[in-house]
């Protein structure tokens, strides 16, 4: 199953795909966690996107679409994949249609997470993520049993270098200006299911699998 999970930062895209890949056996893809693996490794690929990254804005297409090419191209993602903060625009997608089917694949569905911006911003400046595999918490709504370490590797938890209040909002201006224009892409090839974020993140997991399942 090709999975893509739309929606606006913090909406709680990674959150839910490390549990639904997880339940689906398929690989998670988020372009977010590739990039940021690139700038901790300071590659020319992190060099390139952190400007970008850094101000809020979509990293260019010729970047981030070879980058998450050369992800799908490998092995274990030869029987499905759940995508995450990848596509972002409507050349993306369509990009990313051409790249499946040159396999012989297509997208099976778009759930679409939906928050509303003010509780987005509670949710991303309390945010905190772990250094070593990218697991992530909340200080109110998914804390951590021991504060500042993270339950699964005992590695440190972070603050995101985006998620402080202004780039949030420059963050949550693109995805209106630029991604949400693939609510309609998907609804239009009738792969959108519109699911209620706001519930706790165990009930949105739960709609999410009722929702892909129904594709399966
Ligand atoms: P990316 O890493 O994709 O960030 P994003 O889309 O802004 O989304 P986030 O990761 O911030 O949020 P999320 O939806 O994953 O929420 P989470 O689960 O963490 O992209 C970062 C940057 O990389 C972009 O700005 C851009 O520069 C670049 N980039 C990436 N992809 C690109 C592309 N395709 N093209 C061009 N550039 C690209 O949850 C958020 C918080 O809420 C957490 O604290 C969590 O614990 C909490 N939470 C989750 N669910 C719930 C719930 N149900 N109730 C209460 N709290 C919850
Ligand atoms: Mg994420």
């Amino acid at each position: 199953m090709f999975i893509v999970l739309l929606g606006p930062p913090g909406a709680g895209k990674g959150t839910q795909a490390e549990i639904i890949s997880q339940k689906l056996s398929i690989p998670h893809i988020s372009s977010g966690d590739l990039f940021r693996e690139n700038l901790k490794n300071d590659t020319e690929l992190g060099k390139q996107a952190r400007a970008f990254m850094d101000s809020g804005k979509l990293v260019p297409d010729e970047i981030t679409i070879s980058m998450v090419a050369d992800r799908l191209s490998r092995k274990d993602c030869k029987l499905g994949a759940l995508l995450d903060g990848f596509p972002r625009t409507p050349f993306q997608a369509s990009e990313l249609d051409k790249i499946l089917k040159a396999d012989g694949n297509s997208i099976n569905c778009v759930p679409y997470i939906m928050v509303s911006d003010r509780d987005l911003l509670e949710r991303l400046t309390g945010r905190w993520t772990c250094k070593a595999a990218g697991h992530i918490y909340h200080e109110k709504f998914n804390p951590s049993k021991n504060s500042g370490i993270c339950d699964i590797d005992g590695s440190p938890l972070y603050q995101r270098d985006d998620d402080k209040k202004e780039t949030i909002e420059k963050r949550l201006a693109v995805f209106h200006e630029q991604t949400s224009p693939l609510v309609e892409y998907y609804r239009e090839k009738n792969l959108l299911v519109e699911v209620d974020g706001t519930q706790p993140i165990e009930k949105v997991s739960e709609a999410l699998l009722k929702t892909v399942r129904a594709f399966e």
